[in-house]
């Protein structure tokens, strides 16, 4: 007998749902409540935003009557004058509760200290009239975090004319732009001519920002080399180097703030992030933002050396690429998952000016998916 044989079976009723003959194994169950709520007449064609209101219906939604008539099934409602019609191919996507593909759920790809001669670069002249451009543009940023976009113009609007390509400037609260050169007045080890350690930017906001724009204008000193690690080549290692230490890193939150005059911005954070499949998405570490650690002191006793090893591995000559921007560069990164920093510079030698900003990570991943899928309601 051939096991594999599914026998064609009609639709079931059953007192909450029905029973299709979909699925492995021919026997697949949908609610009454979410089956009415995603009739294709529920949605509007214009503003493609669902129209129809199910807390509005005055009893609980049940079939009179179901049928598969060639690849759609047609459900008669009971308690109202509706006909639903399915299309086979729509219900046959959501048999198991699986969620919808996402075409901006790409696999990261990890890169070490040689990366840096194959950093994805688009030139910006290029990438303003070239959609599909941008469309790889933001894909190498979902799969490394991290690209150049070259041939910048020499002003303040070509980094904003950038940013527009994939989301809006979004502002932190240093507002939208900031300058990274010497202050007199520094409120920031940035806006300094030291040694700045591999860091993420503002983890003491509840969400920090999640894309970095760094565009050089101009850098003709001695010393200030760029340095950036991928957290997640590090965190992937340190996984395997120390499970027990990834756990605690992983799991426990701790403090950041950032504090002056007139702000006084604090949250917690955990070092590493993983995403919806357990995979490392990213960190947030910064040695200058991190507050006073307020675990219990044995925690510590466990925690801290694990945030050490990992510090110390972030800094680690098979991950830190080292290089120097060139003016007319623009670095754009996520925040969440590359570390960036630089080396001391002498501020007589000449001139460091980089301008910076961010986007919103989740608004550029909607950018990506416009521009490459046809979405649910487009024809
Ligand atoms: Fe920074």
């Amino acid at each position: 007998m051939d096991t594999h044989f599914i026998p064609q079976q009609a639709v079931v009723l059953l007192e909450n749902g029905l029973q299709l003959p979909l699925g492995t194994d021919g026997r697949a169950y949908f609610n009454y409540y979410w089956l009415r709520d995603n009739c294709p007449s529920s949605f509007d064609s214009a503003t493609r935003e669902r129209s129809f209101d199910i807390f509005h219906l005055e009893q609980p939604p049940r079939a009179a009557s179901a049928d598969i008539v060639g690849d759609t099934l047609i459900i008669s409602w009971a308690d109202e004058t509706h006909v639903s019609r399915y299309p086979l191919s729509m219900l046959a996507a959501n048999t198991g509760g699986q969620q919808r593909a996402d075409p901006a759920d790409l696999p990261r790809k990890a890169w070490f200290s040689d990366h840096y001669p194959q950093i994805q670069r688009f030139s910006q002249p290029d990438l303003m009239q070239d959609r599909s451009l941008v469309a790889q543009w933001i894909k190498a940023m979902i799969v490394d975090g991290l690209t150049i976009v070259t041939d910048m113009p020499d002003s303040d609007q070509g980094l904003t004319d950038t940013v527009r390509l994939m989301g809006h400037v979004r502002p932190t609260f240093f507002g939208e732009y900031f300058d990274v050169k010497t202050h007199i007045n520094p409120t920031n080890t940035a806006y300094t001519a030291k040694a700045l350690e591999l860091h993420t930017d503002t983890p003491a906001e509840e969400y920090a920002p999640g894309i970095q724009f760094l565009h050089c204008r101009a850098n003709t000193v001695q010393g200030g080399l760029s340095i950036y690690s991928d957290g997640v080549a590090v965190a992937n290692a340190f996984r395997t180097a120390d499970p027990e230490g990834f756990r605690l890193l992983s799991e426990i939150d701790i403090p950041f703030y950032c504090e002056h005059d007139d702000y006084d911005m604090r949250s917690r954070q955990r070092v590493i992030e993983l995403d919806q499949h357990g995979e490392v998405s990213g960190l947030t570490i910064s040695q200058h933002m991190a507050d006073v650690f307020d675990l219990p002191q044995d925690v510590l006793d466990s925690y801290y050396p694990a945030f050490c090893r990992f510090g110390r591995m972030l800094q680690d000559d098979r991950f830190l690429m080292r290089f120097m921007m060139k003016a007319g560069e623009c670095m754009v990164f996520d925040n969440h998952r590359v570390v960036h920093g630089r080396l001391a510079y002498s501020a007589t030698t000449g001139d460091r000016y980089l301008r910076g900003c961010y986007a919103d990570r989740a608004e550029m991943r909607s950018t990506y998916r416009a521009l490459v899928s046809e979405g649910r309601f487009r024809a």
